[in-house]
């Protein structure tokens, strides 16, 4: 699967995404990166507070491909609520990425992680006014979200120049949030899926698993070809060579009656 959706800024953006959430900086991240390059994949998620900025640049940088060919998204720490501190933060991972620019950046949520649903809305404008200074300045090509819900979105849309590319929030099989999902459909605002396999835990669901059998696939990859048939744009994430490759490997069509067993499903 090497297709892309079109952002709202014209810009491709290919349909599946590495996710690097919780792989450890070092070798561990630097392998796993390499290897998604090497088994085809052109976007990579990651964000500063990952922690793996580092080698998942010296991966771009070691796989021989041009970084125009790779689509590499990075996040503004959601406790950095301070405009002021964003032009510096973003530099730290611009230079720890070791690259001139991302295709990407986003807001990692509206509110400090431990304050999830804080109303942090002026704070959040005043922070997406520099989110258009940095997309100006050429150094990220496209601004978005991550985790705003329909008031958070609506704050933006009200006060920005730029329209969010893309908002990412938790998304997979019976977690689809088809309020904020649809609300960022209608606005020109890709969704993406995070935790697609809903961190692993989709993993030993008996309906995605028949279906998985039905389709000669395997779980993981229902459950990211759900997401592409819903117009989101999945980021699995792994550490292992085979489920790196299967992942992308998802060219098979759901049927509509099996895509409606699917979206009844309610996990969390
Ligand atoms: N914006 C945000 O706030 C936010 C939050 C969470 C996640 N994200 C993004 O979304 C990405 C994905 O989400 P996630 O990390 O929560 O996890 P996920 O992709 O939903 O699931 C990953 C888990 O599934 C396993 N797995 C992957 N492919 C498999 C396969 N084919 N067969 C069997 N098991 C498989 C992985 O195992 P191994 O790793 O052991 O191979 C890992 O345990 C993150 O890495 C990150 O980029 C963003």
């Amino acid at each position: 699967m090497t297709d892309n959706y079109t952002l709202n800024t014209g810009a491709k953006i290919p349909k599946i995404g590495f996710g690097t959430w919780q792989i450890p900086d070092g070798e561990i991240c630097y392998q796993a990166t390499l290897t998604a390059l090497k088994s085809g994949y052109r976007h990579i998620d990651t964000a500063r507070v990952y922690g793996n900025e580092a080698s998942v640049g010296k991966a771009i940088k070691d796989s021989g491909l041009n970084r125009e060919e790779i689509f590499l998204t990075t996040k503004l720490p959601a406790d950095i609520k301070v405009a002021a501190k964003v032009q510096e933060t973003f530099e730290t991972s611009l230079a720890t990425l070791g690259t001139d620019y991302v295709d990407l950046y986003l807001i990692h949520a509206p509110w400090p992680w431990q304050e999830r649903g804080a109303d942090y809305t002026k704070e959040n404008i005043e922070i997406w006014q520099e989110m258009e200074k940095i997309n100006s300045s050429g150094k990220a090509k496209a601004i978005g979200v991550s985790n705003f819900n329909v008031a958070d979105l609506s704050a933006i849309l009200d006060n920005a120049k730029v329209v969010p590319a893309a908002n990412q929030i938790r998304w997979f099989i019976g977690f689809t949030q088809d309020e904020v999902t649809k609300f960022s459909q209608a606005k020109g605002v890709l969704v993406e899926a995070y935790s697609p396999l809903a961190t692993g835990q989709i993993l030993d669901n008996e309906v995605i698993k028949a279906m998985a059998s039905k389709y000669q696939s395997s779980v993981a990859q229902v459950a990211i070809r759900y997401c592409l048939q819903h117009g989101t744009l999945p980021l699995p994430k792994s550490t292992h060579e085979d489920y790196i490759a299967q992942n992308l490997d998802v060219d098979f069509a759901i049927t509509e009656e099996d895509m409606a067993i699917l979206d009844n499903l309610h996990l969390s």
